[in-house]
């Protein structure tokens, strides 16, 4: 296992970032939550996950990064863990990276595409439950999916139906972006093919309006499917999960070979919907996806997916699919270098083999699960520590975790 000293030391890119980059270039980074991790958090994440593991991973092991921008999860796979640049994936929405891809010697021969890292690319072998080790950091805020409302800009049939809609009434304050060029035909593509897979996604349909959160938080004790109909009772308007259920099972029914009817009005509510889920939630979720039963998921998330209760049921949901191994809470620090101001945590959490059956979840399900009984390593900084650094918060958090392995992931008998 390597025990190199961990400096944080900011990549290329990322000194651009704060020093000569041009603003429209900043502003755009921005959009894409382009907020790069520096090296050595990620060669804590490689090495607690070695620790995890208790030896180190093979070489064929496969590890995916599916919002990758310069590489870094790869790369420490690569110089700390030795896996070949074979067994390295990677995607990236900016195509303004891949001519830095290809001058790097490692990234060149690895899989790494300008893509979509929510959707499958089974040209390059990217596709669901096909990888031992799903790692980053993926995009929080910036533009997310609001471009996703510019398939409802070409329809004004729609504003008809919507008048009428069971779903419209909570929505109809989402407008769409003003009017832009038309899209194109290869850009209508695109987009509708994410809405056909987003919408079979499970989280932008558990994730509660934010004044439903306390709501919610009583919901949570009980099936996830029942999340909106107590609302329903008070506000016929608001949208049941069971219709967004309806309409993402219309939309996975709807042929592949025509565009999806926007002027639909469950269609329109879906895209509504997907394009106001926060872009990390989608991506906490895909991460999810791409891991093999078994295999291994360590990814940096801000607060909100751990402790908002907007989430709550989103947070059930994932559990329902993953076994949580270790929380670490990352000093806000780690990003204000490159632009970002998020309170963040790394988790790291393991693919169950089988998922937990639908409404797994009750009050007193945790107890009776016996696996629940499996500790779940934690860490939080304290900054106040005299001398504290991030350098020298995460070689103790991982000379505790060597400590404690045995206790945390005993090696099955
Ligand atoms: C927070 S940065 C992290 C990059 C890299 N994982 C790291 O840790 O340094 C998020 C990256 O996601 C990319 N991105 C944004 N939306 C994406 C999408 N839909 N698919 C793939 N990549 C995306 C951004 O271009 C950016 O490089």
């Amino acid at each position: 296992m390597n025990v190199a000293p961990l400096k944080l030391k900011p990549t290329v890119r990322q000194s651009l970032a704060s020093a000569e980059a041009p603003a429209d270039d900043l502003e755009r980074r921005r959009e894409l939550g382009q907020f790069l991790t520096p090296p050595d958090v990620a060669g804590f994440i490689w090495d607690l996950l070695e620790v995890i593991q208790g030896k180190r991973f093979p070489a064929n092991t496969r590890l995916i990064d599916p919002a990758c921008g310069e590489g870094v999860f790869l790369h420490v796979a690569h110089e700390r863990g030795g896996l070949p640049a074979k067994s390295l994936f990677g995607a990236d929405i900016d195509e303004t990276l891949a001519p830095g891809w290809r001058q790097d010697p490692l990234l060149r021969d690895a899989n790494v595409v300008v893509a979509n890292g929510l959707l499958d690319d089974p040209a390059s072998g990217i596709v669901a439950a096909a990888f031992n080790i799903v790692a980053g950091n993926p995009p929080f805020s910036g533009k997310g999916l609001r471009d996703l409302l510019r398939l409802l800009e070409e329809s004004p049939e729609g504003a008809r139906h919507e008048e009428q809609d069971l779903f419209g009434a909570s929505c109809l304050k989402e407008e769409a972006a003003p009017p832009r060029e038309p899209l194109s035909r290869q850009e209508r593509a695109e987009l509708d093919r994410l809405v056909r897979t987003l919408s079979q996604y499970s989280c932008w349909r558990l994730e509660t309006e934010p004044e439903q959160a306390d709501e919610a938080d009583e919901d949570s004790k009980g099936a996830p499917t029942e999340l909106f109909s107590a609302a329903a009772l008070f506000d016929k308007r608001r949208p049941t999960a069971s219709d967004y259920e309806r309409a993402s099972q219309l939309i996975a029914q709807w042929p592949q070979n025509r565009p999806l009817d926007t002027s639909q009005p469950e269609v329109r509510d879906t895209i509504r919907r997907l394009a106001s889920t926060a872009i990390e939630v989608m991506f906490t979720e895909r991460f999810v996806r791409l891991a093999k039963p078994g295999g291994l998921i360590a990814v940096i998330v801000p607060e909100s997916i751990v402790a908002s209760d907007r989430l709550a049921l989103f947070r059930t949901w994932l559990l329902g699919r993953m076994d949580l191994l270790a929380s670490v809470s990352l000093p806000q620090k780690v990003f204000t270098g490159v632009g970002a101001n998020a309170k963040t945590s790394i988790v790291f959490a393991r693919r169950l083999p089988q998922d937990r059956p639908s409404g797994w979840y009750s009050p007193g399900a945790l107890d009776s699960l016996r696996e629940e009984d499996s500790p779940i390593f934690l860490a939080a900084p304290r900054l106040d520590a005299p001398g504290f650094s991030i350098a020298s918060y995460l070689s103790r958090v991982l000379a505790d975790a060597r400590r404690k392995r045995e206790t945390f992931w005993p090696d099955p008998k």
